[in-house]
C-alpha cells in the first residue's frame, strides 16, 4: 500500500529543548507553538517546573514564564531526566551555572552512556560535579547520577574533542553564567539551534564557522513567541517511506530545513531519491531557523558514500537510511559512524542484527557499515532494542518486506513521536 498525502509534523525536539532553556532563563512570558508533546521534550520541561518556573501546557501550545538568568532555585529533590540525553547534558550546562546544588538522575538507557565529555568541560570552567565512575580496558568513563554544585564559572577556550551538538550546547549555556569569553571549537560542524537560539534571545554570542563565542552575564530577552518548525527526523522515516514503496507521494509540511540537519535530504538526493524542498523561509517567529516543505515521491534509489564530515547532519537518521541502502542499486558505505554505539542503544549493532534476519547484507569494519543493495526485505520477528528509532526504522522497513514484520515493545518511540504509528497508518489509507 502506498503512503500519500500531506502532512504537517510535531515540532522539532533538539529546537524544542533550547526554546524552553532560554525561555525560562530569560524574564517573562514564552509562547512557544508546535511544541512537540514527547517523554523527552516533557522531561525538559518538568525538570524546569522543579527549578520553580512556571509552565503551562494545553496541546501543542506551551507558556512559560521565565524568571531571568539568575532565577532557577534548588529543587529539593533529584531531577529525573528518564532517557533525554538533550536534556541531561543541556541542564548539566545550566546547573554548572547556579549557586545550588543539584542532582540529576537518568533512566535505565541514558545512566549507560557517556557524561565525561560534558562533565570535563564544565569542571574546567569551575563546577565541582560527582558523578558514577567506570573504567574499562584502562579507560574512565563517568556516568549518570550526576551531582553539580555550580555557580563562579570562569570563560574556557575548548576544543571538543566529539562532533556533539550536546557537549557544544551545555557549555555555551554554561558560558552564558560565567566570567568573561567562553569560547568553543568543534572538530566538525554539527546542529547550529542552540547558537540560533541563542541569537534570538540576545545573547552576547558570536559565530565564526566551526568557532563559537559567548560572553557571560548578560540577561536574555525573550522573542515573546517561538514557533517550532517540524522535526526533520521524524520526518526521515517517512522521506524514506515514500521513496521505497512503489505508487507513493508525500508532502511533508513546515518541516526545519536546517542545513545542519539536512544531512539526510542530501544523502538520498544523491541516492537519487525524487525530493523537492518548496518555500524555504525563515518566518519571523520560527526561532530563526529555515522552514519549508518537501515534496517526496517513489524513487529508484542508488547506492553512494557518505563521508565522516557528514555524519553529524544526520547522526539520528542512520537507522533509516541503512533500510533505505538496503532497497538501493549496489553498496551504500557509511564512513566514521562511531557516535551510533552510544545512542540509545548501540545502533549499529541493533540495525545489522534486524536487517540482517530480514536478509539484508551489511559489513560492519571498524567505523564503517558497508550495506549491500539486495533489493528487496523479508519478513521476520525483529527488536527495537527499547530504542525508539531503531522501532521506527524497522516499521518502514516492513512496509516493504515480503511477509509479515513483528516489532517487539514499540512503546519506545514515545520518547520522540508518540502520535509516530497514526501518522503512518493516516498516510496508508489515502
Ligand atoms: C542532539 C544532538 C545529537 C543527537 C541527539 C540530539 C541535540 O547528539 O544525536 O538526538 O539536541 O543536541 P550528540 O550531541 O550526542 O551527537
Amino acid at each position: 500500500m502506498p503512503v500519500r498525502g500531506p502532512i504537517f509534523l510535531p515540532g522539532d525536539k533538539s529546537i524544542a529543548h533550547r526554546a524552553l532553556i532560554l525561555s525560562a532563563l530569560s524574564k517573562g512570558k514564552t509562547f512557544i507553538n508546535n511544541f512537540p508533546v514527547n517523554k523527552d521534550c516533557l522531561v525538559t520541561l518538568e525538570a524546569f517546573r522543579k527549578l520553580s518556573i512556571k509552565i503551562n501546557i494545553s496541546k501543542d501550545k506551551v507558556g512559560v514564564l521565565g524568571k531571568g538568568l539568575y532565577g532557577l532555585t534548588k529543587s529539593e529533590s533529584p531531577i529525573f531526566v528518564g532517557d533525554s540525553g538533550t536534556t541531561l547534558r543541556l541542564l548539566s550546562g545550566v546547573l554548572a551555572g547556579q549557586n545550588f546544588k543539584a542532582r540529576l538522575t537518568a533512566g535505565k538507557y541514558l545512566s549507560k552512556r557517556p557524561m565525561l565529555r560534558v562533565t570535563k568541560p564544565l569542571r574546567m570552567m569551575g563546577a565541582k560535579i560527582n558523578s558514577r565512575l567506570k573504567t574499562q580496558d584502562s579507560r574512565r568513563e563517568e556516568y549518570a547520577p550526576i551531582i553539580i554544585s555550580g555557580g563562579n564559572l570562569k570563560g574556557i577556550s575548548y576544543k571538543i574533542p566529539v562532533a556533539s551538538a550536546q557537549v557544544k550546547s551545555a557549555i555555551l549555556l554554561a558560558g552564558l553564567f560565567a566570567q568573561g569569553v567562553t569560547k568553543v571549537s568543534e572538530p566538525i560542524s554539527t546542529r547550529d539551534h542552540t547558537e540560533r537560539m541563542l541569537k534570538l534571545f540576545k545573547a552576547n554570542i558570536t559565530v565564526n564557522k566551526k568557532e563559537i563565542k559567548i560572553k557571560g552575564g548578560k540577561e536574555l530577552v525573550s522573542p515573546g513567541k517561538v514557533y517550532i518548525p517540524g522535526d526533520i527526523s521524524s520526518a526521515s522515516f517517512f522521506i524514506v517511506a515514500a521513496a521505497i514503496v512503489p505508487g507513493s507521494l508525500v508532502t511533508i509540511k513546515n518541516i526545519s530545513l536546517n542545513p545542519s540537519r539536512l544531512g539526510v535530504v542530501n544523502v538520498l538526493r544523491r541516492m537519487k531519491a525524487n525530493i523537492l524542498a518548496v518555500s524555504c523561509q525563515l518566518s519571523a517567529v520560527s526561532c530563526s531557523e529555515p522552514m519549508g516543505d518537501l515534496v517526496v515521491k517513489e524513487s529508484v534509489l542508488k547506492g553512494t558514500t557518505v563521508k565522516k564530515e557528514e555524519i553529524p547532519s544526520l547522526i539520528d537518521e542512520l537507522p533509516i537510511l541503512m533500510v533505505a541502502a538496503c532497497f538501493a542499486q549496489g553498496k551504500t558505505v557509511f564512513k566514521g559512524v562511531g557516535e551510533l554505539r552510544v545512542k540509545e542503544t548501540d545502533r549499529i549493532k541493533s540495525m545489522t542484527e534486524n536487517l540482517t534476519k530480514m536478509g539484508a547484507k551489511i559489513n560492519v569494519s571498524g567505523e564503517n557499515i558497508i550495506v549491500f543493495g539486495v533489493g528487496g526485505l523479508h519478513g521476520a520477528r525483529v527488536k527495537s532494542f527499547g530504542d525508539h528509532r531503531t522501532a521506527m526504522s524497522m516499521l518502514i522497513a516492513g512496509l516493504v518486506a515480503k511477509g509479515k514484520v513483528s516489532v517487539d515493545n514499540v512503546s519506545c518511540i514515545d520518547k520522540s513521536f508518540p502520535d509516530f504509528i497514526r501518522t503512518l497508518n493516516a498516510l496508508r489509507k489515502q
